[in-house]
């Protein structure tokens, strides 16, 4: 048995994981194995009540599981960042989650805006760091009339920042991206390793030619982890060029790793040749501790509770986890079965069929059940 935190959230979160919950459950029937979830009432509805985002009560309960599987958060009552950050960003970075693991693949009847591409062009997996960079929350912003001191200490990074700022401008902000040799080479080595079981092929993504410190270090321990794997092929492409040939040669990719903000946007383009949000899926990593299983999608607010949101990227999310956890067979026939769910026909409005929510994961557990 397999205990599981839950997190629904806000807006279409709770109805999808309650599919996504349904789906895994059956795979256990099917597979030999009971997941028990224990859920977490964590989003806007209660901070709103509350003011609190996540306790460190709940991480502390938190951290007594491998994996979460996670809905959503944004609601439209909170000013955008306090949630994000309160609670998404927090987790991830509490957990020392590194691993941001994104597959880009155009599932069997999926149809994708980009002409003349199928299933077999377009299958690659994004590893996408997800602790540093600019997510780090360091910056700050102040008027020139002002003289302003910043000092962080995080000890994740191995680093204290004491800025003494001063400017004669009438306004400035500005926000500090931060990359450890620590940082770069965990998660490099995950995208290597990673490579290692696909086609073993590996691109690098950065921005060294203008931002040449931070993603100067990126590609000097890129090219170091690369001595330990020879049979693996590497390249490196820049930012701006690598969302061109997502577009025109998809089929050239197996694995891309990338620092985080870049994989934030990337990745968003991923999702729409891969058929759009609503079948992107997305894991927060920490091989030895915990995870956290998510669709890459938001919460969009304005579908809360009318049952037609596309559960899709929250089943396909959930066989990560339980491939995470050690059942590979069943995270496959989840994987599976929505492809055949697809090819029967039912789904959401966003892919052009009349099914619900609900109905859709009834479709796929139907099939996970007897197939
Ligand atoms: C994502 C989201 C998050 C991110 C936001 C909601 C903080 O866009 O998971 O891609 O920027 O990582
Ligand atoms: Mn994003």
């Amino acid at each position: 048995m397999y205990r599981i935190a839950a997190i629904g959230g806000d807006g279409i979160g709770p109805e999808i994981i309650r599919e996504g919950q349904k789906v895994l459950d059956s795979a256990g029937e099917r597979y030999g194995f009971d997941l028990a979830w224990d859920e977490f009432g964590i989003g806007a509805e209660r901070y709103l009540r509350t003011g609190d985002l996540v306790t460190e009560e709940e991480l502390k309960d938190l951290s007594r599981y491998r994996a979460i599987y996670f809905g959503a958060i944004g609601d439209e009552r909170v000013p955008p960042g306090i949630l994000e950050k309160g609670i998404l960003l927090r987790i991830r970075f509490h957990f020392d989650q590194f691993v941001n693991l994104r597959p880009i693949r155009l599932l069997a009847g999926v149809p994708t805006p980009l002409a003349g591409k199928g299933p077999s062009d377009i299958n690659f997996m994004v590893v996408r760091e997800n602790t540093e960079d600019f997510y780090v929350g360091i910056g700050s912003r102040f008027r020139g009339s002002e003289k302003k001191t910043l000092t962080v200490e995080r000890e994740l990074y191995h680093a204290r920042f004491n800025l003494d700022i001063e400017s004669d401008a009438e306004e400035l902000a500005y926000q500090v991206g931060v990359i450890t040799r620590e940082g770069a080479e965990r998660v490099i080595a995950y995208a290597f390793d990673l490579a290692q079981k696909r086609k073993k092929r590996l691109t690098s993504v950065d921005k060294a030619n203008v931002l040449s410190d931070i993603y100067g270090l990126w590609r000097e321990v890129f090219s170091g982890v690369a001595t330990r794997y020879p049979e693996v092929s590497t390249e490196f492409a820049f930012v701006d060029a690598i969302t061109m040939w997502f577009v025109k040669d998809p089929e050239r990719f197996d694995v891309v790793v990338t620092p985080n903000m870049f994989g934030d946007i990337i990745t968003d383009l991923g999702a729409m040749i891969q058929g759009g949000l609503g079948l992107a899926p997305g894991a927060n990593i920490n091989p030895k501790g915990t995870s956290m299983f998510e669709p890459i999608h938001g919460s969009a607010p304005k579908y809360r509770g009318l049952n037609v949101a596309n559960p899709i990227a929250t089943i396909w999310a959930g066989s990560m986890l339980l491939d995470h956890l050690g059942e590979p067979e069943a995270a496959s026939a989840v994987v599976r079965a929505i492809e055949r769910s697809i090819a029967d026909g039912v789904v959401t409005k966003d892919m052009g069929g009349r099914a619900g929510t609900s109905d859709v994961g009834d479709h796929i557990t139907k099939i996970i059940l007897t197939g």
